[in-house]
Formats: C-alpha cells, sequence, structure tokens
C-alpha cells in the first residue's frame, strides 16, 4: 500500500473521472428523459439536481478518497476506525462489482453493432427488421459472451498497466477521441434536412411535463450519471494529488459529463426528426440503442447512404468508448479493494476480478435466452443486476456518504481538502453542509421510497 502511484497531471485526473461519468447513460437514458419530460424543462431540473445533488456529493467522495489515499473500503476505515461506517466502502465496493457485471453484456453488444455497422449491415433494412435482428443477436448463446469477453478483457489489460500508464494514458487517449467523434456526430446531425424539428423540441421547455416524478428521475440520472454513490470518484480522488484543486475537477467533470449528455440529445432528436421518427417513451435502454437508432440513422441519411453508414460507425464507436471508460473505472473500485485489502498483486486482483465478473456477465448475458425464464422479484438475472444497483445500491451509497461528509467527519478536514490546506477558499462551505446535511439525504430518500413503490409519492 506504500507505493500507491498517483496521475501524473490534472489533466489526466479530470479526463479520467470524466471517463467513468460519461457512459451509457449519457447516451441511451438522458435523451429520452428530456423526450418524456417536457425537453428544456427537463435540462433546467436536471442541472439543478446536478448543482445542488451530484456536486455536493461528487465533492464528499473527492474529499474522502484525496484525504486518505486508500481504497474506497479502507477509506472509511481510516476515516471512522472502529465503527460500522467502513459498510458505506464496502457496499460501494459490492455494488462497483454489480454494475459491472451487466455493464459488460450492454458494452459487448456495442461492439457487435460497430461490427454491424462498420461491415455495412444496416443498408436496405426496413423499421421491422430491426428488432429481430436485436432480438435475436441477445437471445444466441455465444456472439453476447464473446463480445463480452472481448470487452472485460480490453478493460482487464488497461488496469493491469496500473493508474498512470494504463487508467491516464488511456482515458487521454479515448476521452479526447470520444469528444470528438460527439462533435461531428452533432454536426453531421443538426445540419441533416429534418432537423429543426428535433433541435426546436430540446430547446422548447415544456413546464406542464414537470412533476415530482420528473424531479426524481432528474435526480436519479444526475446520481447515474455522474458515476456516485458507489466510491468510483472516491477511489480514483485517492489518486489525486494534494495540489488538485477538488471543487474546480468536480465542476469540472460534470460540465463534461453534463454537456456530453446535451450532445448526445442534439445527435438523437435532429437524426430522428429527420428520419421523420417520433421517439417514443418506450425508445429507452438497449430498445433505443439498438433498435431504434440503427432505423432512424438508416432513415435520416438514406438520400446519401454513404452519410448513414459513416454516421452508424461513428456512432456505436462513440458508444464503445463511452462505455469503455467507464468499465475501467468500475473495474479499477474493486482492483484497487482486492490487492490492497487482501495485499495481493495488482495483477492477481485484476486477474480475478476479470474471471468473476465474466462468469457472472455471461449468466446475465444468458438471461435474454436460455435463463429468461429465471426470474427473482419478477426480474430476469439481467434486471436485477441492473434494477438493483441503479436504483438501490447507489442511492443508499449516496445517503451514506452525504450522511458521512455532513455530520459525522470533522468539518476541518472536509475544510483542509476543498481548501487545499488554506491555499485556496471555498465560499460554498456552509451551502455545502447544508445541502449534505439536510437536502441530499431527503432527496435520496425520496427516490428510494419512490423506486420502491412503499409510497406511490407522485
Ligand atoms: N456514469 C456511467 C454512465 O453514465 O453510464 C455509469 C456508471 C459508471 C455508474 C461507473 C457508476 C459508476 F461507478
Amino acid at each position: 500500500m506504500t507505493n500507491r502511484e498517483n496521475f501524473g497531471s490534472k489533466l489526466g485526473a479530470v479526463l479520467a473521472a470524466a471517463g467513468s461519468a460519461v457512459g451509457l447513460g449519457n447516451i441511451w437514458r438522458f435523451p429520452i428523459e428530456t423526450g418524456r419530460n417536457g425537453g428544456a424543462a427537463f435540462i433546467i431540473v436536471y442541472i439543478l439536481c446536478i448543482l445542488l445533488i451530484g456536486l455536493p456529493v461528487m465533492l464528499s467522495e473527492f474529499m474522502i478518497g484525496r484525504h486518505t489515499q486508500a481504497n474506497t473500503a479502507r477509506a472509511y476505515q481510516k476515516l471512522a476506525p472502529n465503527t460500522q461506517w467502513k459498510w458505506v466502502g464496502r457496499l460501494g465496493v459490492f455494488s462497483a462489482f454489480f454494475i459491472m457485471c451487466y455493464y459488460c453484456v450492454v458494452a459487448g453488444w456495442t461492439i457487435e453493432y460497430a461490427m454491424l455497422a462498420i461491415t455495412n449491415q444496416f443498408a436496405g433494412k426496413t423499421a421491422n427488421d430491426f428488432p429481430k435482428i436485436f432480438n435475436e443477436f441477445a437471445a444466441n448463446p455465444w456472439m453476447p459472451i464473446i463480445w463480452l469477453i472481448a470487452f472485460v478483457v480490453m478493460t482487464h489489460f488497461v488496469i493491469v498497466k496500473g493508474v498512470t500508464k494504463g487508467i491516464e494514458r488511456w482515458s487521454k487517449i479515448l476521452m479526447p477521441l470520444l469528444f470528438g467523434l460527439v462533435v461531428l456526430l452533432v454536426v453531421c446531425a443538426v445540419t441533416s434536412p429534418g432537423a429543426k424539428e428535433g433541435i426546436e423540441f430540446m430547446l422548447k421547455p415544456d413546464f406542464s411535463k414537470i412533476t415530482g416524478k420528473t424531479v426524481l428521475s432528474a435526480m436519479g440520472q444526475a446520481f447515474y450519471s455522474l458515476s456516485l454513490g458507489m466510491g468510483c470518484l472516491c477511489t480514483y480522488a485517492s489518486y489525486f494529488d494534494k495540489k488538485t484543486s477538488l471543487g474546480k475537477t468536480a465542476l469540472q467533470v460534470a460540465s463534461i459529463d453534463t454537456m456530453i449528455a446535451l450532445m448526445a440529445g442534439f445527435i438523437i432528436f435532429p437524426a430522428a426528426s429527420t428520419a421523420g421518427y417520433h421517439l417514443a417513451p418506450e425508445d429507452v435502454g438497449a430498445s433505443l440503442l439498438f433498435i431504434t437508432l440503427p432505423n432512424v440513422f438508416q432513415q435520416a441519411f438514406s438520400s446519401l447512404p454513404i452519410l448513414g453508414y459513416i454516421f452508424s460507425v461513428m456512432f456505436y464507436l462513440l458508444v464503445i468508448l463511452a462505455a469503455l471508460t467507464s468499465m475501467i473505472s468500475l473495474h479499477e473500485v474493486v482492483t484497487s479493494y482486492m490487492s490492497e485489502e487482501f495485499k495481493w498483486t495488482r495483477k492477481r486482483a485484476a486477474i480475478t476480478e476479470t474471471i468473476v465478473c465474466i462468469l457472472l456477465g455471461c449468466i446475465c448475458s444468458l438471461s435474454f435466452g436460455v435463463l429468461n425464464d429465471v426470474r427473482l422479484f419478477d426480474m430476469t438475472i439481467f434486471d436485477l443486476f441492473d434494477w438493483t444497483s441503479s436504483n438501490i445500491f447507489l442511492p443508499i451509497g449516496g445517503m451514506f456518504i452525504s450522511l458521512f461528509a455532513g455530520w459525522y467527519l470533522d468539518k476541518q478536514i472536509f475544510r483542509d481538502e476543498i481548501t487545499n490546506y488554506g491555499l485556496s477558499s471555498a465560499p460554498y462551505f456552509k451551502a455545502l453542509i447544508f445541502l449534505l446535511r439536510y437536502i441530499v439525504p431527503l432527496a435520496i430518500i425520496a427516490i428510494i421510497v419512490n423506486q420502491l413503490g412503499i409510497v406511490s409519492l407522485l
């Protein structure tokens, strides 16, 4: 544990954390939530959630990680020895592992779709063909598993290289590529002939759609999108050097994440309106990415098929990059935990994590085919991993992080970390503590109660 690495540069630290945040959530959930919930009105609510809930929790995770320079489970033990707070860190490691097991399945699908796009398999297909292509592929026992193994192995090789030579180096390569692709796709989409309707839809606020439920979905989305609540950012912050400004870094990561989510909207809505397709509330998640969008891209550029081809290839490469950088961060949470707690080499910890993740990933993958009948709480295995981690573990983790930082921890430690021991000022400190003590926990309780359907709140 003595030879812990640090990120070699501030840029590397920001890009790695932003890489964790920017993921499938930005592309397959944010645009459609915006579509469902009143366009720009939802965006305003979402940005408020980022500012009032996301940023305080992110700052708390950064503070805990950087102060303790340890994996997320050890971090709580260091700050609160001989207490039960260690379970917050352990829950984080567990959640990261849980998310990884289903995230790698979808990540694997993105490789298949990038391949289909590259080999021009979408050409000439109609709206009726795409559900069949996807359902047959997902139910096939072999291909999805091969791709998920490929994806986890790619992640593995980045992780074994270490923090600077692996995570930081690859974040510095993958994130600029991701930005470049997003910008090109936005330019292509907004200049397409029928883009105006889609752009107007994103920009026109419809406040009548804002209900209590909308606010809860915006909060849940902000949480998931910023990778909060499970020690991911805490683990990355344990590699920040003492000069990194936590406030600035948090603001940069949140801004990048929100910008990419908005840009995903400016890719998807203009392309859909050009194709004459009205995105429906069911066009969410896998159905949006793998059934609706390949069709939309096909139809939107039907007069210039080469553009449709380039657009589809760039889009699925973008999704691969987004998923890869998030997977890397998930892998790191568990690898750093196992190597530091069990005193294993990084390689041994990473291999163990990779193998177990592949095994559970295969089970999640098979739940679209041969294991489809296996249901727990009325959910397939895949849905169970997805639902429990996003709706239960992350919010519970986030709530305890805010209670820990707001109530338990010595304020001086928090202030010292945020001001880099007095080198900068933090005029927002009192407001931050207020949010962490009252607003964040109450908001998260509302999310959990609503998700569990204990009380139909709204
Ligand atoms: N933030 C990622 C996304 O938007 O897809 C998902 C995620 C990654 C959640 C890492 C949590 C995490 F620790």
